[in-house]
């Protein structure tokens, strides 16, 4: 079964359900799944760090300043251990704390470093769970990406009935068995994706050339996030300052003209993301030696247009990727300029950011983007990391590509 072996990072909030992951962890061990968890202040009041080691057969931590459990691990390599982390019982307390970016105890800082799949399973009375205060932080978590389970409709342990309660040890578990098996299908399918990013150089002479701001950063993100998903990855960077990690096959070009020969060497492929910003102009004659300008008339200097390789893609006959998503960068009117593009470029999807900011978009390590579909609809992803939006990027993708590929067994 796929969900063996796997390493789940369980954090115990403070409820009266919180005696439930006593089940869930003995469910979770029969099944081969390896098990850490994190004791809350509150949580502590519902089961002891004593029961939660013997069914797990790790200590619980617990303090974020506890010095012999920090030399033996951290905060950060305990959010690197886990393939998930799970929150039994998500609090409406907490619930707010995370949506405020609070890092004051092991469990919130846990989550805010991690780079992984965050599950959250509400178990509440249905009056704090229905309060808009808890909807409005529920939507704002989902924004942030976190994922929810439940709750579910029942009787709650303070004697009311409706929305609060806590899914059960069984419902978690088939949850995350699910989970695990989609990524497979991922991995099972083989499905090969190309990226494009970074800018590209247009010479005009040997030292001279057009360009932009583009860093490469929002593109090797997406790439990365498609590879941790399984996706047979390869970057096609224009010039860029990042120092690749050795895990992404790179293909490093200079020109938009070098940029789309590559692309078309790599197809066929599944998934194509073009992130680059490729220079709309190039000189139309490279000159050999350096420009004099006492030698040169300027006016000799024409500009021609360079190749436009996501649309080259999306207008393809038999190489079209079954998904292909285009950036889209804009100084005003982001949505509706966009909306354009997706049309006049044929794509599935257009990723819209606003370039006109000092910190989102051109090189710097944020970015706020919105996703947009062939059918107008807009996806929103508040300002975050650019690894946590291309985190975002590469899931929809992904379930775009589940979704609409028939032969899914
Ligand atoms: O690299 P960073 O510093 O991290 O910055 C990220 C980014 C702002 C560059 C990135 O998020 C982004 O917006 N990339 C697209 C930039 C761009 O050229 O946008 P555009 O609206 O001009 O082009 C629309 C689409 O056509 C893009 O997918 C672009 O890759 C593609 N295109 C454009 C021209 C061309 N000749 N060939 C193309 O494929």
């Amino acid at each position: 079964m796929e969900i063996k072996n796997k390493k789940i990072l369980l954090i115990i909030g403070g409820g009266i359900s919180a005696y439930k992951s006593l089940d869930l962890i003995r469910l979770l061990k029969k099944n081969n799944i390896q098990i850490k968890t994190i004791l809350t202040q509150s949580g502590k009041k519902f089961v002891t760090p004593l029961s939660l080691a013997s069914l797990s057969n790790s200590k619980a931590y617990e303090d974020i300043f506890d010095v012999n459990n920090e030399t033996e691990i951290d905060h950060i390599s305990l959010s690197r251990w886990a393939d998930i982390i799970v929150v039994v019982p998500t609090t409406a307390n907490l619930m707010s704390r995370l949506c405020s970016g609070k890092a004051d105890d092991l469990a919130t800082t846990v989550i805010l470093a991690s780079n992984k799949d965050t599950i959250l399973i509400p178990a509440m009375n249905v009056r704090m769970w229905l309060h808009k205060a808890t909807q409005r932080n529920k939507k704002t978590l989902l924004d942030f990406g976190y994922k929810f389970l439940g709750p579910e409709n029942g009787e709650m342990a303070c004697g009311e009935f409706g929305e609060g309660k806590m899914s059960s040890p069984r419902q978690i578990y088939t949850f995350l068995n699910n989970y695990f098996k989609n990524k497979n299908i991922v991995k099972k399918k083989k499905i090969s994706a190309l990226v494009t990013t970074g800018p590209t150089r247009e010479y005009l002479d040997p030292v001279r050339f057009i360009s932009n701001e583009s860093s490469g950063k929002q593109g090797y993100e997406v790439a990365i996030a498609l590879k941790k998903l399984g996706v047979k990855t390869t970057l096609i960077a224009g010039p860029s300052k990042i120092n690749f990690s050795k895990d992404i096959n790179v293909i490093n070009v200079v020109s938009g003209e070098e940029m789309m020969n590559e692309v078309k060497n790599l197809l066929p492929v599944n998934i194509a993301v073009c992130a680059a910003a490729v220079s709309d102009f190039k000189p139309k004659v490279k000159i050999k030696s350096k420009f004099k300008k006492k030698e040169r008339n300027l006016n000799n200097l024409y500009l021609e247009k360079n190749p436009d390789i996501l649309e080259y893609l999306g207008k393809h006959n038999r190489l079209r990727p079954k998904i292909l998503v285009g950036f889209s960068a804009e100084t005003e009117k982001l949505i509706e300029n966009s909306k354009k593009k997706i049309k006049e470029k044929y794509c599935d999807l257009i990723i819209a950011n606003d370039v006109s900011k000092k910190d989102i978009g051109f090189n710097v390590d944020y970015n706020k983007v919105s996703i947009i579909d062939k059918k107008g609809r807009v996806e929103n992803i508040p300002k975050n990391k650019k690894s946590f939006i291309a985190d975002r990027i590469a899931k929809k993708i992904i379930d775009k590509f589940l979704i609409d590929d028939k032969n899914i067994n």
